[in-house]
């Protein structure tokens, strides 16, 4: 007689019971880190899973996650919901330079539901840029330096707006979270370098010297 079959694992639980098992566990919530697979499936569209006391919640930890990292912008996935989900936030206290050169300007607190972004141009942005989930590291992306964003907010009001300057570059690497994309897969690797190695060499308001040194070509945008 062949052996009984294994029992098939539980189905995933439902998205609330997750959300409701991790809004109880430890605040601000854990951000995961490169290497889990969640970072690198698509997420799923946001359809009502939630009940709106719950969106609230999860939207308020991510928020308070986001701004205790400290970071300008958190995905879904990076606390392990698989959701077409992100908040996005920059005060940009940086030197005049800094946002002069990087079109560094405050973001208000937004959240981005099911986001989808497109190029409105050709103009490419390069700078260093990091991650919440890739701790300690930053590398060159060249950027799109300004996009269409489609979303809903919080409210499933529609969001359809141009964005430019690093708020274009919060808003593409947000995105890119909910399709398993990490900033690293779009890097100069040649240019990645620890967070202590930038602050000593590459604080410049553009990666010009970093590519010289490190070895490595920029876009003519970057110019
Ligand atoms: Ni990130």
């Amino acid at each position: 007689m062949p052996p009984p079959l294994p029992t098939p694992p539980p189905p995933h639980p439902p998205l609330s019971d997750r959300v409701e098992e991790l809004l109880a566990g430890p605040h601000p919530l854990p951000i995961v880190v490169a290497g889990d697979p969640v970072l690198r499936r698509p997420a799923e569209p946001y359809d009502g899973q939630l009940s709106s006391g719950q969106l609230e919640r999860l939207i308020a930890a991510m928020r308070a996650t986001m701004l205790a990292a400290p970071g300008v912008g958190l995905a879904a996935p990076q606390v392990g919901l698989a959701l077409r989900l992100a908040v996005i936030e920059d005060p940009a206290t940086v030197p005049d330079e800094l946002r002069t050169a990087r079109g560094r300007v405050p973001q208000p607190f937004r959240v981005l539901i099911n986001p989808v972004y497109e190029a409105v141009g050709a103009a490419r942005a390069t700078f260093f840029e990091g991650c919440l989930s890739v701790p300690g590291w930053q590398a060159v992306v060249a950027r799109h330096e300004r996009v269409r964003l489609r979303a809903q907010d919080e409210e499933g009001r529609t969001l359809d707006e141009v964005f430019s300057g690093w708020p274009a570059r919060i808003v593409q690497h947000e995105t890119d979270h909910l399709d398993g994309t990490l900033y690293l897969d779009r890097a100069e690797l040649r240019s990645l370098s620890s967070q202590q190695t930038l602050a000593e060499r590459w604080a410049q308001p553009t990666p010009r010297l970093a590519a010289r040194e490190l070895g490595f070509t920029l876009p003519p945008a970057a110019d």
